[in-house]
């Protein structure tokens, strides 16, 4: 598997070999179409150095949202804005944004970006591919004197990891009590907020309405295998899936682990183990894509010689349709109370936060269909089954994402790799649907 050596071999193969930077898109005008360059070179450098906040020895990155990572890597990507030619302004939610006029100003904007804040122990591609392309298209437009009629807006999120946190305060999903969560670098999303530049006491600010903007665009990897598999250069994204996080708290009795008899013990740990192995049990009992995560579990006080009182775990699920997550976590619900009168506990569970589903818009689909063939790409259509800032956006106007393949499907992993072509290939269909939705 590449990691962090390859991914700096073939990126020296990409700055050496400028054919890269021959990459173009496709200016659909009539008979005259002209062909725009697109330096994917200088992309992938930038990739390369923002890798560098971050960087963690396995080859990867945490740039975990509002952590002094997430905020210089925050800083470098400004002045990759402003070397581009866009102003970065940091919204009271922490997203940036980089305009650029249009020669229409009456116009609904066309908004395109992504993310730059990671998983703990992260990859490299997730969110940055689509960050940086976006950036990469505002500045070979300016280059090349290109002045499309709908004003533009690069925009980056902020927290997108944590749950969609900055883009769902623009599309007015965010809820206030939201902000007293905790995010993984340990502060409040109020205080986190605040540490990138935002201003939490006037985040309801930020929103924007339905019809606000004429076309959202996000490059991403795929973070599946699909694309890799059928050897196919492009996926359209025809929805994106639904998430609802909780925090579940499981009370027992904790007491001394030598001298408590095992047929009298409240053990947290215990039910929770059988909780972990019900919700898989659960999620996959029935036909579909749906997904069931328990991705963090803390036992208390979590000393070896007693027994667990409390266990504090998440839980996740995921489906296209909103309707069978919450079928899911009913089901889950009932048997997870079956499992506590097994054994003296119960189970409680918080509401961390909700994306919903969002179908992508036909016409923009067909943008980017018409771009990928136009470029000559292989492509197809596909659900994602990743959470992405674009399912916000798609509350305030048509919405389109573009895949790239992810080497081995792997995300969420410092080997989570695409290739310096495949990065060149999503950037360039990125600008052509920029552009041909200029046009529409
Ligand atoms: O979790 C997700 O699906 C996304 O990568 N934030
Ligand atoms: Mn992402
Ligand atoms: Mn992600």
């Amino acid at each position: 598997m590449m990691n962090r050596r390859d991914f700096t071999g073939t990126l020296a193969g990409a700055l050496a070999g400028t054919a890269f930077s021959g990459f173009s898109a496709f200016v659909p005008e009539g008979r005259h179409a002209r062909r725009l360059a697109l330096n994917a070179a200088r992309l992938n450098a930038h990739l390369k150095e923002l890798s560098a906040f971050g960087a963690n020895p396995q080859g990867g990155v945490s740039r975990v949202a509002y952590s002094d990572f997430d905020r210089a890597g925050r800083t470098y990507v400004m002045e990759l804005m402003r070397a581009a030619g866009l102003e970065p302004r940091v919204d009271f939610a922490g997203n940036i944004w980089g305009a650029r006029p249009g020669t229409a100003p009456s116009l609904k904007p066309i908004v395109f970006g992504s993310h730059v804040d990671s998983v703990p122990e992260g990859g490299n591609f997730d969110g940055t591919v689509g960050s940086l392309s976006a950036i990469e298209v505002a500045q070979s437009l300016a280059e090349q004197r290109i002045r499309t009629r709908h004003p533009l807006e690069v925009v980056i999120w902020a927290n997108e990891e944590g749950g969609l946190y900055g883009s769902r305060a623009v599309s007015g999903q965010l809820t206030a009590p939201e902000l007293a969560n905790k995010a993984w670098s340990g502060k409040t999303i109020d205080d986190g907020v605040a540490f990138i530049g935002g201003t939490p006491a006037r985040i309801a600010e930020v929103r924007r309405q339905p019809g606000d903007i004429a076309t959202y665009l996000e490059l991403h990897i795929e973070q599946g295998g699909n694309l890799e598999r059928e050897g196919l250069n492009i996926g359209v994204v025809e929805g994106i899936v639904g998430i609802k996080q909780w925090e579940v708290t499981i009370a027992g009795f904790q007491n001394h682990a030598g001298t408590t008899p095992m047929d009298r013990r409240q053990d947290a740990l215990l039910s929770a183990a059988r909780f972990v192995e019900m919700v898989n049990r659960v999620v996959r009992a029935e036909p579909g894509r749906q997904v069931g995560t328990v991705g963090r579990i803390q036992a208390f006080p979590g000393a070896p010689n007693v027994i667990p009182g409390r266990v504090v775990c998440s839980l996740e699920l995921r489906d296209l349709d909103a309707a069978k997550i919450d079928r899911l976590y009913a089901a889950i619900e009932g048997e997870a109370r079956k499992i506590g009168e097994l054994n003296g506990t119960t189970f409680e569970y918080r509401s961390l936060h909700e994306n919903v589903p969002a179908p992508s818009d036909p016409a923009v689909r067909a943008i980017i269909d018409q771009v990928t063939k136009d470029l000559g790409y292989t492509a197809r259509h596909m659900p994602s089954g990743a959470g992405h800032d674009a399912q916000a956006m798609a509350q305030l106007g048509p919405m389109g994402m573009i895949f790239i393949p992810s080497i081995g499907g792997i995300s969420h992993s410092p080997k989570e790799f695409s290739t310096a072509e495949d990065i060149a290939r999503g950037a360039n269909v990125l600008m052509s649907a920029v552009l041909l939705a200029d046009k529409r």
